[in-house]
């Protein structure tokens, strides 16, 4: 046997180096290097055979090539859908990463029981066929067209895969697959590495799209290095808090479609339910008024949604104050907090303040700001701000209220709802027809105005 042959590879950027090095020159972490064994053997690469096979690789006029968006597979999963753009491309590669127990395997599992007239293989390394079995029962969905392999051979899986020709390839998990061409143990980083190109490859030559499954570390990036992220053609981070209910799929990545859409599930007995209307929710049902909540119209992607923000605010009892906010950026809590003490001259500086979105989920659109503030000092003053009321613009440093986009289609979600009033920016006002509407708009342009509206 030929003496193994060692290389160093990077767990962040899966950059390789011959030796041992502190820093990676390529991302400039430090000490992420680690010591895999390899061996490559080229010859015993099947897809290499295959393309030789096959005539690719000839350059096409751009004016030939096929238009791919009435392509798209419908996956009959309306929020799956929504996430890659409107369906799956035929040859894409789809990784999906999250925390273990978040819910990706039911998540793939009932997609692939779901989909109609479509040979699925559902390769699993993590689990037994008995198991699947079961989950299927409890998913209670059945699709007369869907194999199960337990197989964690990639040399193995394609002869299966050659013989079954399936339409639609999904692997539970990319980090259990192993390759004869590499000696270094399943997991590893050139294993993960060279798996996913042989599925990329696989994608790429017969138009089978294929789900990759991926488990997230503690850190919260995707265990294997950054390189998976750059071969798949789009990245869906599965999460959610494991304590609520509610599971949110948003695409990193997508070569195929926005980012910035979002789908929502709720994580029920019998597997994932569609979450289409969102705002039901996110909205706590509560009798009585209570202080220091406030409801902000927010858009997450294209799709409008009202979403509960909380406060605590109460006099600190050590020295230094505490901020803590779960679902909204701490950083910004803070720029909020210090534009409410500087510009408005509220005296928060003493104050513990705590911040909570309801429903465990995480707020990117600036457009909350108004409903934050409005929140804290809700509770500051022991005042509940109406349940009928919602708020829809950002805060400037000056304490300046600012316009923020699609305002209309948040108003229109807050009228749909039944909200009685929305605050907005004056500067959000031109060219809104306001008799559209049954909400009454209350336009503002300093946070002092809308206090004095609110808790005057
Ligand atoms: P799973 O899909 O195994 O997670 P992952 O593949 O991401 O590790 O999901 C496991 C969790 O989902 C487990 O805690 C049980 C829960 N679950 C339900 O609540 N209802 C169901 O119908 C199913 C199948 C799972
Ligand atoms: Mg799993």
């Amino acid at each position: 046997m030929a003496k193994s042959k060692t290389l160093f590879y990077c767990r962040n950027c899966g950059a390789q180096s011959i030796k041992w090095i502190g820093k990676c020159p390529s991302c400039d972490e430090w000490n992420t290097y680690v010591e895999e064994v390899v061996q490559r053997s080229d010859d015993k690469n099947k897809w290499v055979e295959y393309s030789k096979k096959k005539n690719i690789g000839k350059p096409h006029l751009i004016e030939d090539i096929k238009h791919g968006d009435q392509l798209r597979i419908n996956t009959y999963n309306n929020e799956l859908n929504r996430v890659l753009g409107g369906g799956m491309i035929p040859g894409s590669l789809i990784l999906v990463g999250g925390e273990p127990g978040i819910g990706k395997s039911t998540l793939m599992l009932q997609i692939a029981l779901n989909l109609k007239n479509m040979k699925v293989l559902y390769i699993t390394g993590e689990e037994s066929e008995q198991q699947i079995k079961m989950r299927a029962e409890r998913i209670g969905l059945n699709n007369p067209d869907c194999y199960i392999l337990t197989e964690t051979s990639t040399q193995n899986i394609f002869q299966q895969i050659e013989q079954l020709k399936p339409e639609l390839v999904i692997i539970d998990s990319i980090q259990t697959l192993n390759t004869d061409i590499i000696d270094s143990s399943a997991g590893s980083i050139s294993q993960i590495r060279e798996c996913a190109a042989e599925m990329q490859r696989y994608s790429k030559l017969t138009d089978t799209p294929v789900f990759l499954i991926g488990h997230i570390t503690k850190e919260g990036i995707l265990a294997g290095p950054k390189i998976l992220e750059h071969m798949v053609d789009t990245v869906l981070q599965f999460e959610g808090e494991r304590n609520y209910g509610y599971r949110i799929l948003r695409a990193t990545k997508n070569r195929f479609g926005s980012t910035s859409e979002l789908g929502i599930y709720e994580m029920r007995n019998s597997g994932l339910r569609e979450v289409s209307n969102p705002s039901e929710i996110l909205i706590s049902q509560r009798d009585d008024d209570l202080s220091g909540i406030s409801i902000a119209a927010t858009i997450e992607g294209l799709r409008p949604m009202l979403i509960e923000t909380q406060a605590l605010v109460s006099s600190a009892a050590y020295g230094t104050p505490q901020r803590s906010s779960t679902g909204f950026d701490l950083r910004r809590l803070s720029m909020l907090l210090a534009v409410l003490e500087k510009r408005s001259g509220f005296k928060l500086s003493v104050k513990d303040v705590f911040l909570n979105i309801a429903g465990g989920i995480k707020v990117d659109d600036p457009g909350i700001d108004l409903a934050v503030v409005t929140a804290i000092l809700s509770s500051n003053e022991d005042i509940p701000v109406d349940k009928q009321i919602c708020f829809a613009a950002e805060i400037g440093l000056s304490g300046e209220i600012r316009p923020v986009n699609r305002i209309e289609q948040r108003i229109a979600e807050a009228d749909k709802l039944g909200f009685k009033q929305i605050f907005i920016s004056k500067y959000n006002m031109k060219g809104i027809d306001k008799t559209k509407y049954n909400i009454s708009i209350s336009p503002a342009g300093k946070i002092e105005e809308v206090f004095s509206m609110l808790f005057a």
